[in-house]
């Protein structure tokens, strides 16, 4: 279930879970992607055709909502053992939510691909929930809601493949292949415009501190050649300027 990129980012979990306000941040930031995939995933059990897949998909859908919960309490109750200080230079994550639900869309999806797409979604949030509780392992009560939310997890991952498997039993290989390539293909995109947001800033910032001092420089040398305060026209100048106005 671990994915090669997780166990090469497993420093970068760490450094993310080993700092107490990146770890809350990081619950709270969990708790609203479950939810918000939690609502979504209800939605697709009212849109859903199939009676069978209704009921699956509704309690997919509490179980979301109830990591969601189990999250944000958790978040809740470490802010109240200490009260939140911003004491850490860089608060933002590096890495994707461990779910991945937040790129959902139901609405215009067909079952087959809602469920290979929740199917690579389970499997990835499994491995990543795996890594996260065991860099808890200083905090029980995180590391026994990890390992509550990764029994579901698998639960996830398994049904969602065996439904895929009974509604395209010829396609559903496939179906997981296209899902997982459209995921690679959006983290990626995240990754390029990150990139390209960094690349954007030292570029200004070369401009500012290389192109920019020497105009400067010659607008300074230029001042000091000036002679202070009024400067007389050039008489020429002058005379075509009022021979100008006598013509109207
Ligand atoms: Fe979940
Ligand atoms: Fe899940």
């Amino acid at each position: 279930m671990l994915s090669p990129m997780d166990g090469l980012l497993r420093p970068v979990h760490q450094w993310v879970w080993g700092d107490f306000d990146r770890r809350v941040r990081k619950l709270l930031a969990f708790a609203e992607v479950e939810t918000d995939g939690g609502r979504d995933i209800l939605r697709a059990a009212e849109l859903t055709p199939d009676p069978l897949l209704r009921r699956l998909y509704l309690e997919h859908a509490i179980d979301e909502l109830h990591h969601g919960h189990l999250f944000r309490e958790r978040g809740a109750a470490l802010l109240r053992q200490r009260s939140a200080r911003a004491t850490t230079r860089f608060n933002g994550n590096p890495l994707p939510g461990g779910h991945g639900l937040d790129d959902l869309r139901i609405e215009g999806e067909p079952d087959h691909r809602l469920l290979a797409f929740l199917h690579v979604a389970e499997k990835a949030a499994a491995g990543r929930f795996m890594i996260y509780r065991e860099l808890v392992d200083d905090d029980p009560a995180t590391r026994a809601i990890f390992e509550q939310i990764l029994r579901d997890e698998v639960f996830h991952m398994n049904y969602t493949y065996t439904q895929l498997a009974r509604i395209s039993p010829r396609s559903h290989r496939w179906q997981i292949w296209r899902a997982r390539g459209s995921r690679l293909w959006k983290r990626y995109l995240r990754v390029a415009a990150a990139i390209a947001a960094v690349f954007g800033t030292v570029m200004i910032s070369l401009l500012y501190f290389i192109v920019l001092p020497p105009f400067a420089w010659f607008a300074r040398r230029a001042e000091r050649r000036e002679a202070p305060g009024w400067t007389p026209i050039p008489g020429r100048r002058h005379d075509s300027s009022e021979s100008r106005h006598s013509q109207y």
